[in-house]
């Protein structure tokens, strides 16, 4: 026995060994008490506003503008200005110098971002820190060097831009999807009014501040706030060239509907239930790992999150013992503390919806397995699940449940694996995971998933294009694909 073993023996780990709190300093922020629109480089009044709170503790932490069709049309016609008014007119490498310092000011901001977006939204910080804020100045700068070389994405065809793009994001990624849909606006020439989601308006007001630090010419940026209704009229508005949406498939229909007709281009990423697909010669610990940042991450709020996990069945026994050892290590708590794993459920809303299909999927007959987990008093909270025993035809298998809940299925060929991952009406992502680079590529061909991703889970990049098929949506973001969307061209074609 070495010196060191004595040591452990001496003093074991205790039972209980918990982390000591590590909160980030919240005093970074400094939240107003009420804001309002911000249009035409101004901030206007509003007329309605509601309360926005953090969702870990139910705490208000600001007034909110709830923008009225009138609001709206303010701000589109504030936008229409901008373009007709001299932002069309400047140069392409201007333009990419406004974006350049757009994606500067958020590196130098980011801590304060990412301060902000656990606080609003409940996502650990140590993923708004490591993830929205890096990959969110990352867009700006990936977009910011397409702007003069538009003329090169797409030869000899004359892209220019459309005008006033409406721009509908959701509340899982708040600063990222403003991200992904401004820089690719602004690279293409365009001009913007954007609506953050009701329950997460906090990253895209402080944006503001950014823009005005960036002295991005009035007009060029708006946002407005609100709920739905205000998304709607964004929709309605006469003088808006194009709409980019992200959200729920309900919506996106409602919206394509709406717009049937009427010449308005139309980009929609809406919802998934992707298949993570383990097969036997995987590298188990690391599918492990892969399946839990797969549908763990940011509270399973993810569209393109692995929450149908296909596993071959000679494997299936290690798989899920592995899985739920590891589980039970997921620290669920307080956004803002670094150490937290899992952070607090978006809104009631969606607690209520989580839970919903949870009662749904024990009915139906599938086993639920959850581990013991101490969680908060107050907030929305959801302990991480899996269910096992679960069948195709179950709601928990077919219906995106956006929560950290996964379902397990099995299979044991290969064909069986692709025909129950592409037994969905989605189609935006999937995981695959095997040793064989022949099998994976056999995969990809066959799978009906915007994104596959082999031997990891969850990765983005700027440049790589993110979009989905069936009711997943249409229209890729990210990459020179996403600058198509923004862009009209001469010869007549997209
Ligand atoms: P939602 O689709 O209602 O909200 C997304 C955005 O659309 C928000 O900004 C919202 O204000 C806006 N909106 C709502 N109704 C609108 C309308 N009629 N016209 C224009 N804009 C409108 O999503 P919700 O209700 O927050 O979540 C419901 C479910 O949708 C979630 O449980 C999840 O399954 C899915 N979802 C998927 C997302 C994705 O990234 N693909 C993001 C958010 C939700
Ligand atoms: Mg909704």
């Amino acid at each position: 026995m070495t010196d060191l073993e004595r040591t452990h023996e001496r003093t074991p780990v205790p039972e209980d060994w918990t982390y000591a709190p590590a909160p980030e300093a919240r005093d970074i922020v400094t939240l107003r008490r009420r804001y309002g629109h911000y249009v035409g480089g101004e901030w206007l009044e509003p007329t309605e506003t509601y309360t926005t709170i953090s969702p870990a503790s139910e705490e208000p932490l600001a007034e909110i503008g709830q923008a009225t069709p009138a609001e709206v049309e303010h701000a589109v016609q504030a936008a229409r200005d901008a373009f007709e008014n001299g932002w069309s007119d400047v140069s392409p490498s201007e333009r990419a110098k406004y974006l350049f310092r757009i994606a500067r000011i958020l590196q130098e901001r980011s801590r304060e971002f990412a301060v902000l977006e656990s606080l609003n939204g409940g996502k650990p910080i140590k993923e708004s820190r490591d993830v929205d804020l890096p990959l969110s100045a990352a867009h700006f700068f990936y977009y910011a060097g397409w702007a003069d070389k538009l003329e090169y994405a797409f030869p000899n065809r004359r892209p220019r831009p459309i005008g006033v793009a409406g721009q509908i994001i959701p509340w899982n990624f708040p600063l990222l999807m403003l991200a992904w849909k401004i820089a690719p606006a602004l690279a293409a020439g365009n001009t913007v009014v954007l609506k953050p989601a009701e329950t997460t308006p906090l990253s895209a007001l402080l944006f503001c501040d950014v823009l005005r630090q960036a002295e991005l010419p009035p007009g060029v940026v708006n946002i407005v706030t609100g709920d739905g209704r205000t998304g709607a009229a964004i929709v309605k508005a006469d003088g808006v060239d194009k709409i980019a949406f992200t959200g729920s498939t309900e919506v996106g229909r409602a919206i394509q509907r709406e717009l049937a007709g009427t010449g308005k281009k139309l980009t929609l990423e809406l919802g998934g239930k992707a298949a993570n697909i383990i097969f036997d010669d995987a590298a188990l610990d690391q599918a492990v790992e892969g399946i839990i940042n797969g549908i763990y991450f940011n509270q399973g709020h993810v569209c393109c999150a692995g929450s149908r996990l296909l596993v071959q069945e000679s494997i299936y026994e290690p798989v899920v013992e592995k899985l739920k050892r590891r589980l039970a290590t997921l620290r669920v708590g307080d956004p803002l503390d670094k150490n937290t794993d899992v952070g607090a459920i978006n809104s009631k809303q969606q607690l209520d919806k989580i839970e919903e299909l949870v009662a749904v999927g024990k009915d139906e007959g599938a086993e639920i397995y959850q581990p013991p987990c101490r969680l908060p008093e107050k907030g929305y909270w959801f302990v991480p699940t899996v269910f096992t025993n679960v069948a195709q035809s179950y709601r928990i298998a077919q219906e995106e449940i956006f929560g950290p809940v996964l379902s397990i299925l099995t299979f044991r060929t290969p064909d069986e694996a692709l025909e129950k991952a592409n037994n969905t009406p989605y189609g935006l992502s999937a995981g695959v995971w095997t040793e064989k680079g022949s099998r994976i590529l056999w995969m990809a061909e066959r799978l009906r998933a915007g994104v596959i991703w082999a031997n990891t889970y969850n990765r983005f990049d700027p440049s790589s294009p993110f979009g989905g098929y069936k009711e997943s949506g249409f229209g890729r973001e990210g990459g020179r694909h996403g600058l198509g969307p923004y862009l009209q061209f001469e010869d007549g074609n997209g």
